[in-house]
């Protein structure tokens, strides 16, 4: 078991109705507030409206229009100028993972005066960012409960995730209810998210019993609770569970004294979504059963095995290779029984920029010291058996 210091500070409240304590909450961090929202989904939730009236007592500035894949360039150079223009005291991201993960980085670049994207792409350190309360509306990223926000540029065709303690939210509002108007396809693409965030942490040199299970048990819950969102998109347990199981995602909880994995999958997918601005988990869902086929070797096998046995209960007693191909065949079929796009082409990918990506990840994301290495050359693989 590996040694680790950590550390979640932010705080969730959970449940139906419990933004009625947001006025409370917020005027623990001051008077003037950064309103952070993406293309009108929260307008048509009535959740606008309901934060405004909650906050009646407070000064508001807003940055509305935030992308899915955030940009920098306009909407965290934006959200910067008006922290810096009106002394904002604190920030409430209102929206998915694309408007928290935006607002962390206005939060970040809220008290830093030098180049921003030197300090977005990790180049500098950040020491100090405005504290942010959000209000999720999309179980997907698990952004509410992790210190990394995921940044696109669109010129350089650049995603990076910006990383620092200081950008944990102070505190979180889950409400299970605010996820019912998800559409289908960004609910299938949350949870194919969902469950590769602890595949990232499952696929590991060094695990424990005790990671082992909590994350067997997620992707069990996410393949369970998905699949009822889908059938029935007001189903409040379903839509409750899976919304915790994508908090739990991203901060680390479900690795703590495993080896690092490196991410393989994300590092591939941030490429696709920087070149070509597609649907964060669909590319992901395209992306690892191929990553799985690419990566099963002897080494990995017993691994693939576990997998296999405890979250689609394959028989033990068959040979370990046919165990291994039948746990990549199942996830597949799940991903697919999502209605998720299988295939590159399905998202608009063709061959004539897939050296061009292999070449960029394997510069920008280290991936020959991931669990199972990958040179340019195998990424290059990767992406060609996914097209
Ligand atoms: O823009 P609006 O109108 O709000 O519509 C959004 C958007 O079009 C809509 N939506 C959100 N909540 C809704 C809703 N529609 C109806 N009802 C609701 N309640 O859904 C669309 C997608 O939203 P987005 O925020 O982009 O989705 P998601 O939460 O999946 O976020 C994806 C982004 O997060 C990054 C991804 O790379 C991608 O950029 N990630 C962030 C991570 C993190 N911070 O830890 C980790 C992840 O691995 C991921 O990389
Ligand atoms: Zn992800």
């Amino acid at each position: 078991m590996q040694n680790f210091d950590y550390q979640t500070p932010t705080r969730l409240i959970f449940g139906e109705g419990v933004i009625s304590s947001l006025p409370d909450v917020m005027g623990e961090f001051g008077h003037n507030v950064l309103l952070t929202y993406g293309g009108g989904s929260i307008k048509k939730l009535g959740l606008y409206d309901k934060v405004k009236e909650l906050l009646a007592d407070f000064a508001i500035f807003e940055l509305p229009g935030i992308q899915p894949n955030p940009k920098f360039n306009p909407s965290v150079i934006d959200g910067v100028r008006i922290c810096k223009e009106h002394d904002i005291d604190v920030i409430l991201a209102v929206g998915g993972g694309s408007v928290l993960d935006c607002s962390k980085a206005i939060a970040g670049g809220a008290l830093y005066d030098g180049d921003l994207w030197e300090l977005i792409s990790n180049n500098v350190e950040t020491t100090a960012a405005l504290p942010i309360v959000d209000i999720i509306t999309l179980a997907a990223t698990g952004s509410e409960y992790d210190n990394d926000g995921v940044i696109s540029r669109t010129e350089t065709n650049d995603k990076f995730s910006y990383m620092n303690d200081h950008l944990f939210p102070a505190v979180s509002f889950l409400d299970p209810t605010y996820t019912f108007s998800v559409p289908k396809r960004q609910t299938a693409a949350g949870c194919v998210d969902a469950i590769n965030h602890t595949m990232e942490q499952y696929f590991v040199e060094d695990s424990t019993l005790l990671n082992d299970g909590f994350c067997e048990s997620m992707i069990k819950s996410l393949i369970v609770n998905g699949k009822k969102c889908l059938d029935n998109p007001e189903d409040y347990t379903a839509r409750a569970e899976m919304m915790l199981c994508c908090t739990y995602g991203c901060n680390g909880i479900l690795a703590l004294g495993n080896s690092e994995s490196g991410w393989p999958c994300h590092g591939i997918e941030h490429a696709l979504s920087g070149h070509y601005d597609i649907v964060h988990g669909e590319g992901l869902a395209i992306i690892t059963p191929r990553w799985m086929r690419h990566i099963l070797n002897e080494h990995t096998l017993p691994r693939f095995v576990k997998y296999g046995v405890n979250v689609f209960g394959i028989d033990a007693s068959l040979p370990p290779y046919e165990i291994a191909e039948h746990a990549i065949d199942e996830t597949y079929r799940f991903f697919e029984s999502l209605g998720v796009p299988m295939h590159l082409r399905d998202v608009g990918i063709d061959d004539s920029r897939l050296a061009e990506m292999a070449h960029h990840i394997a510069v920008n994301e280290g991936l020959e010291d991931a669990y199972a290495p990958l040179s340019e050359q195998d990424i290059l693989e990767i992406l060609q058996a996914s097209l």
